[in-house]
């Protein structure tokens, strides 16, 4: 089970996130970033924070700390927007929190420059993505996290936000555990990721004693009442089942073609040969962002 804490104070809703996370205080003097069951995702994507996350933790991947959080939607009295306190109060008990990492920084294109991404590592991330369905970690919304972003300690990429995972879960009768996964806007498709190598060293610890494990941590709560099934645990398997299924199927699904550096690296130069050719003059002279501003570069043109 995850570790369970009580909310003492409620600061203020992260109007970033879709799903209007709160950032909370609780009795363990930590602080989280909470998802309520009250939000219009739904339990069934705390299920798939759950799940992947741990799973992602097990494989030795960056994930902060889950906890359950109980939360009295009182404690936000003071919250002045009527939608947030809609959301409040019907998320009254049990609800997820995800330790608080203070001075992250969203992993976009800028932020990219000022960290180096592994391609081993990418090729994890990547892995795990396609494993687990999760259409969430694109260019646009990369849900990955740089952190810590002071002091003399490397910045480092944290998953987070796997609401959006395990997508089969919304159609339990069309679930194949085949599929293709989407690759083509992954957020580190520009990295070389590994996935070959992922697979080889990733397949074979996704047993279905350690998926037994993360399923286990799912609260009964969330699991009950899904219909079809008569039992949490009848679900549980079912997770267990498609995703045991899923890794044994890798070939089917595994990313594999994506652009190579040295194919981006030439795709870039093209771009900035042809600015350059119908450019005046006296703009050739200009420091060359490809006749745009640094911050509307979008890597999805990479990425075919
Ligand atoms: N543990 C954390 N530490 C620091 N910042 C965080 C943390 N979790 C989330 N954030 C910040 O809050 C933002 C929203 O979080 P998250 O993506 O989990 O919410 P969401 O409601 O699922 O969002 P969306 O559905 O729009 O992707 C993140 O992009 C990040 O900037
Ligand atoms: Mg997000």
């Amino acid at each position: 089970m995850l570790r369970e804490v009580t909310a003492t104070r409620y600061v203020k809703p992260l109007t970033t996130g879709g799903s209007v996370p709160g950032i909370v205080e609780a009795d363990d003097l930590g602080t989280y970033v909470v998802k309520f069951t009250g939000s219009a995702q739904g339990r069934k994507a705390l299920v798939a924070e759950v799940i992947v996350g741990e799973l992602a933790r097990a494989l030795g991947l960056r994930f902060p700390e889950l906890v359950l959080v109980h939360f009295d939607p009182a404690l936000a009295a003071h919250e002045p927007h009527q939608e947030v306190r809609a959301l409040l109060d019907a998320s009254h008990g049990l609800n997820l929190g995800m330790d608080w990492l203070p001075g992250a920084k969203d992993f976009t294109p800028e932020i990219a420059e000022t960290c180096r991404v592994d391609p081993v590592e990418a090729g994890r991330i990547v892995w795990l993505d396609a494993l687990t369905t999760n259409v969430d970690r694109t260019v646009h919304s990369s849900n990955l996290l740089v952190w810590p972003t002071f002091g003399t300690a490397p910045p480092r990429l944290w998953l987070i936000d796997h609401g959006a995972a395990l997508i089969f879960h919304h159609r339990w009768d069309g679930a194949d555990p085949e599929k293709a996964y989407d690759f083509r806007h992954h957020a580190l498709g520009r990295y070389a990721p590994d996935v070959r190598a992922a697979d080889a060293e990733l397949a074979p610890r996704v047993t279905r004693e350690l998926l037994h494990e993360v399923t286990a941590r799912v609260p009964d709560a969330w699991l009950a009442g899904e219909p079809g099934f008569a039992t949490p645990d009848a679900v549980r398997e079912a997770y267990v089942g498609h995703l045991a299924a899923r890794v044994r199927a890798s070939a089917a699904w595994l990313p594999t073609d994506f652009p190579t550096r040295q194919e981006l690296a030439a795709e870039e130069a093209r771009r900035a040969a042809r600015t350059r050719q119908g450019r005046p003059d006296w703009l050739k002279r200009v420091p060359d962002l490809h006749g745009k501003p640094a911050a509307e570069q979008d890597w999805s043109v990479h990425l075919g």
